[in-house]
């Protein structure tokens, strides 16, 4: 539920502050998708069916294998997500809930592998075999970042609010990739091939690119006194600020409030301050106090402060999209469920 004038957001009636404060991407997945939160057991078993299937098939090393050093990691994901319906010939019987339920777990347990794969092939790094004894989210980390050790331990902070951001992108109503996912799902193609579709229509800059395109445009704004120029260029229709305005929300995004808290935070605790956050604030601030923006009810939008914060993490702007899809999958996967059930 949206109401897009308030800013309020729920998920199957519950506020998404209070989602992201008192449990976990886990959870709100499982409630995503079945609309009701699990209780202790349901919960046990839906992690253990997804972390049953957190390993891909050798040869999708050889699809990764493919592609040039510096691919971009969204089309290897796009393309590689796509390519699982090859490795499950039978999911393609999406009219049997228990075909459905097992790519589900399919989709949830190897998305985050694939994503991580895509980083590690970016670096020229062996890709790395999933902890399965870790969450969920822990072994995503596991997967992009363990070098050496013996086992790798997901640092606290990092584990919490990347869970954190995954909870607020779950899912959001019937936004381009939402619609593109029912759309292509409707003609009875398999969820692999929908899932890529949707992610596809994630990768543009006015939907889920538009967080590397914050970044981008925090870098090339520079510092905080040339702020006022570029508002200036935005209102000449030079330029757009990118990780404003909303199709949806015509007031303070709910996700993005909470996401400026998280950047805060994570650069307290681990990096220190970055004058690109500073620059972002400033931004922030000037715009919420200009007639163009006013008038036509812009705000920030959740991709406005992630792009800092994942760039906080450590993660390379490119990734970053990525981290978006891995977040919205279990709306995707909710929402095509829905509408093959209807
Ligand atoms: N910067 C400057 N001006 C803007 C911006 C912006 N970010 N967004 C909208 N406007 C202006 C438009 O130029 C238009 O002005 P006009 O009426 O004088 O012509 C007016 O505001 C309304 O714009 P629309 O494009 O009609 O608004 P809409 O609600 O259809 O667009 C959209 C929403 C596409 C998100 C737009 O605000 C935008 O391009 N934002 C920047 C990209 C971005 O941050 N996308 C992420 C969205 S969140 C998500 O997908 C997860």
């Amino acid at each position: 539920f949206i109401d897009g004038e308030r800013g309020i957001l729920r998920y199957r009636g519950y506020p998404i502050e209070q989602l992201a404060e008192q449990a976990n991407y886990m959870e709100v997945a499982y409630l995503v998708v079945h609309g009701e939160l699990p209780t202790k057991a349901q919960y046990d078993g839906w992690t253990h069916n997804i972390m049953q299937h957190t390993m891909v098939h050798e040869n999708m090393k050889k699809v990764f294998d493919g592609f040039h050093y510096d691919a971009h990691p969204m089309p290897m994901l796009i393309s590689t997500l796509a390519a699982l319906s090859n490795f499950y010939p039978a999911s393609r019987n999406v009219r049997d809930e228990a075909v459905r339920m097992l790519q589900i777990y399919r989709l949830l347990g190897k998305v985050p592998t694939l994503a991580a794969m895509a980083y590690r092939h970016t670096k020229g790094l062996p890709y790395v075999m999933p902890d399965n004894d870790l969450s969920y989210v822990g072994n995503f980390m596991n997967m992009l970042w363990r070098m050496a050790e013996c086992r790798y331990t997901p640092n606290p902070t990092l584990e919490k609010a990347l869970d954190v951001l995954f909870i607020l992108h779950a899912d959001h109503e019937q936004n381009c990739s939402t619609n593109t996912m029912r759309i292509v799902a409707s003609s009875e193609s398999d969820p692999y091939c929908a899932a890529a579709s949707a992610a596809a229509a994630l990768y543009g800059p006015l939907h889920g690119g538009a967080n590397e395109a914050v970044l981008k445009m925090l870098r090339q704004i520079g510092s905080k006194d040339k702020v006022a120029q570029f508002i200036k260029d935005v209102k000449e229709r030079k330029a757009l600020l990118m990780g404003f305005g909303h199709r949806v929300y015509k007031n303070y995004d709910p996700r993005a409030a909470i996401v400026k808290r998280a950047a805060d935070d994570v650069l307290a605790k681990l990096s220190g301050p970055d004058p690109l956050l500073d620059i972002a604030k400033q931004l922030e601030e000037v715009a919420l106090g200009d007639d163009y923006f006013i008038e036509r009810s812009l705000y920030p939008n959740v991709d406005f402060y992630t792009g800092v914060l994942y760039k906080a993490m450590g993660f390379p702007t490119k990734a970053f999209t990525v981290l978006f899809a891995l977040g919205r999958l279990p709306g995707w996967i909710a929402q095509w469920r829905e509408m093959m059930v209807d």
